[in-house]
């Protein structure tokens, strides 16, 4: 697959998916079933995401707090990324792309740490797009494991290499679908210079137009870093 050429470094983009219980119940439909038609939005963003300068991609598919919700739809969304890795695994392969999952995975569903662990080897020499799946995810628990290990002589780049777990670089831009302005423990230490892009898009009806708005949108900020314009 050919990409136009870049001339800025491949952008870390962090995607809060918010909005697919919302999408269903105003269609009269189970949550599931939101969930469910974002998988397909997932599909969708994955392939655009190249094209749009995007080297990291990363995705709230799970957080810690989410184990709150009825067990129902636990076990639905369980299923869903269990039936994602058995499907996509070959197609991100084929695509050059490297699935990775952050998050704890000692209190997942039987099987799904060890097909998650099988996607990410079948994946490792991906170089188009670093997919990754945050599942079981809590920043601020990340956060507190990178503290417990760092050595107290520990730099920024130590420790964030700590927070992250795979080398991820920084967060250029997180974008939240479906109205909600707030970044629900997602990516805190990484996303320290983060632009923020909400939009009032539920996650099912979001795709690859929404997503270069975004990023147009992205690319008229002035990121200063705590700096001053270069003009200044
Ligand atoms: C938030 O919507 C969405 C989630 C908690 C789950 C996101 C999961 C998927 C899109 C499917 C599986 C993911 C992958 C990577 C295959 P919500 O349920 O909180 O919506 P609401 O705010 O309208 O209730």
């Amino acid at each position: 697959m050919q990409e136009p050429e870049l001339r800025e470094p491949r952008l870390h983009v962090g995607l809060i998916m918010d909005g697919n219980g919302r999408w269903a119940t105003t269609r009269g439909l189970p949550r599931v079933v939101g969930h469910e038609a974002g998988v397909g939005t997932v599909r969708r963003v994955a392939r655009a995401a190249p094209g749009q300068g995007i080297g990291t991609l990363t995705l709230y598919a799970f957080s810690s707090d989410n184990w709150r919700r009825p067990a129902a739809e636990v076990a639905g969304l369980m299923g869903l990324l269990r039936l994602y890795l058995a499907r996509e695994v070959e197609v991100l392969r084929r695509d050059g792309v490297r699935l990775t999952v952050i998050g704890r995975r000692d209190r997942l569903p039987d099987g799904l740490a060890e097909a998650i662990a099988a996607a990410e080897a079948a994946t490792r020499a991906g170089t188009r797009l670093h997919l990754r799946i945050a599942l079981d995810y809590s920043a601020r628990d990340a956060i507190l494991a990178a503290a417990r290990a760092a050595a107290p002589d520990a730099t920024r780049e130590d420790f964030a290499r700590l927070v992250t777990g795979d080398g991820a670089p920084e967060v250029d831009l997180v974008i939240r679908t479906s109205g909600e302005q707030r970044l629900s423990d997602f990516l805190l230490w990484e996303s320290a210079y983060a632009e923020l892009h909400f939009t009032p898009c539920a996650w099912p009806d979001f795709g690859e137009a929404e997503l270069a708005a975004a990023m147009t949108a992205f690319r008229s900020r002035q990121r200063r870093f705590g700096g001053l314009p270069a003009a200044a």
